[in-house]
Parts: C-alpha cells; sequence; structure tokens
C-alpha cells in the first residue's frame, strides 16, 4: 500500500485489529512511508510561523511517533528536546532516525493522558495524533498539557479545516470514521482513530476550560478556502501566567 517500501494491505489490516499502541509497535518499521506520518508541508509551516514567536527553550512532541515533530522542535528549541510516546516501536525507530545537532533530544516512552513530566517545557506541540483521543477524553488531555508546561508557556500544533460535503474527502473521512465506529463496536481491544472528532470549536472551549488563552494563525502557505476561511490553521493555547 501507498508505497513498495510501505505496509502491504494484509499488514495495515492486521495493525487496524490490535489495540492503537500495538497497531504503531507493528506499524513503526514503515511508518514513514505512509500518509500518516505528517507531511513535510505542513511541518515546515509550523516551523516558519514558531521561529517568528520564539525561540523557546524546552519543547516537548506529545505523540512524536518517529520524531516529526522532534525535527520541528529542533529548529526552534536552545536547549532540549523530548519526544513523548507509548509506542516502543516508533521510540525505536525515532532514536535511529534522528540526529540532532544542537539542543539535547530525550526519548520518553509514556501515554499522553499520564505525563510523567514536571512543567519544564516552554513549547508543547503535537501533529497528527488527536484522532486518537475520544472528545470525552480532551479536557484530561489537555490539563496533562497545561501542567507540563511553564506558565506562559505554549502548547502549538496545525489543525486542517474540514472538508464540506462537496468535496470526496469528505464522504472518504465520514467513511473511515464509520468503518472504525463499527469496528470497535464489535472487536477488542478497540483502535480509537476518528478523523472528524477534532473540531475547532469544541477544542477551543476545552483548551480555554483548561486555563490556556487561545490564539489562531492562518498557514498561509496552504492558501484559504472558498469562503476565505484558512485550509490550515495553527492553534497557539498559552499557559496563562495568573
Ligand atoms: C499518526 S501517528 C503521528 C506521529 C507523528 N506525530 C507524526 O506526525 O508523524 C500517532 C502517534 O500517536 C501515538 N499515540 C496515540 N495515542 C497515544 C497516547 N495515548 N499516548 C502516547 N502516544 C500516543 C501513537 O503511538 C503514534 O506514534
Amino acid at each position: 500500500m501507498f508505497s513498495p517500501e510501505g505496509p502491504s494491505l494484509r499488514e495495515l489490516a492486521v495493525q487496524a485489529l490490535s489495540s492503537v499502541e500495538r497497531g504503531y509497535d507493528l506499524l513503526a518499521p514503515k511508518f514513514d512511508h505512509t500518509p500518516f506520518r505528517t507531511p513535510d508541508s505542513v511541518l515546515s509551516a509550523v516551523t516558519t510561523a514558531l521561529t517568528r514567536t520564539g525561540p523557546y527553550d524546552d519543547g516537548l512532541d506529545l505523540c512524536c511517533g518517529t520524531g516529526a515533530g522532534v525535527d520541528v522542535l529542533a529548529g526552534v528549541c536552545r536547549r532540549s528536546v523530548t519526544g513523548v510516546d507509548f509506542s516502543a516501536g516508533m521510540l525505536d525507530v525515532a532514536r535511529q532516525r534522528v540526529g540532532v545537532d544542537g539542543p539535547r533530544v530525550d526519548w520518553v516512552r509514556a501515554d499522553a493522558r499520564a505525563l510523567p513530566f514536571a512543567p519544564a517545557f516552554d513549547l508543547v506541540v503535537s501533529f497528527g495524533a488527536f484522532g486518537h483521543f475520544l472528545p470525552r477524553e480532551l479536557p484530561g488531555l489537555f490539563a496533562q498539557v497545561h501542567s507540563v508546561l511553564r506558565p506562559g508557556g505554549c502548547f502549538a500544533f496545525p489543525l486542517v479545516a474540514p472538508p464540506g460535503p462537496a468535496s470526496p474527502a469528505y464522504w472518504m473521512l465520514l467513511g473511515f470514521d464509520a468503518v472504525m465506529r463499527v469496528r470497535n463496536a464489535v472487536w477488542r481491544p478497540p483502535f480509537v482513530m476518528y478523523y472528524r472528532a477534532f473540531r475547532l470549536g469544541e477544542v477551543r472551549s476545552e483548551l480555554a476550560r483548561a486555563g490556556f488563552q487561545v490564539e489562531l494563525q492562518a498557514l498561509r502557505e496552504f492558501g484559504r478556502q472558498r469562503d476565505g476561511s484558512p485550509r490550515v490553521r495553527m492553534v497557539v493555547a498559552r499557559r496563562r501566567t495568573d
């Protein structure tokens, strides 16, 4: 599937019938050859946007996978960069792949819903992982991010505008989510991955409730939709200092 180096259809099916953690352990060696890795165009637009607001000292890539966001942080953080993920397989690939001159890089295996850190970061980023959290888990997840940020620190992530019903992508994502709901109703362990569950309105109000001041920045590289709204935004949630 996807490319000659990517996983076969059979491998993808086995992964999708596993838990999220185990599924990524299995996918890890081929993950960078799938469309599930955040594209370089998004990583580079976020780096440019963070360069404008940085520099930062200590950064955390939440659900780092093979380290796509660690590369971003290495460009904007002066002292240290940490990648956290619960898949040991993904972390192994990240460790082998990422070589950074500059800030110290650490890899930590942990669940994003129970982060083992003090408020030691002034920047947390996350790419391509929010579909793995149910809407009811967002308050807990955002509270965890809030707890590891220093006062005034930023939680930043890109958010793509959902396609409208006139776009084939709308129906594809709707279909994918429907298949996952059926899969999770009849099969254990669950594999939580829903494309349409992480919506700007709800995300914004949950971030505010968790104690963040939220700002949206258009990532201009991706242009605008017909109604003039940005195709891709960067959400910047700042931990209040009071
Ligand atoms: C689609 S991958 C994205 C990886 C990387 N951020 C990127 O953009 O290429 C999602 C990652 O989230 C991790 N993940 C999912 N749920 C998690 C959780 N509760 N705690 C820690 N990591 C989690 C998975 O193990 C996987 O590595």
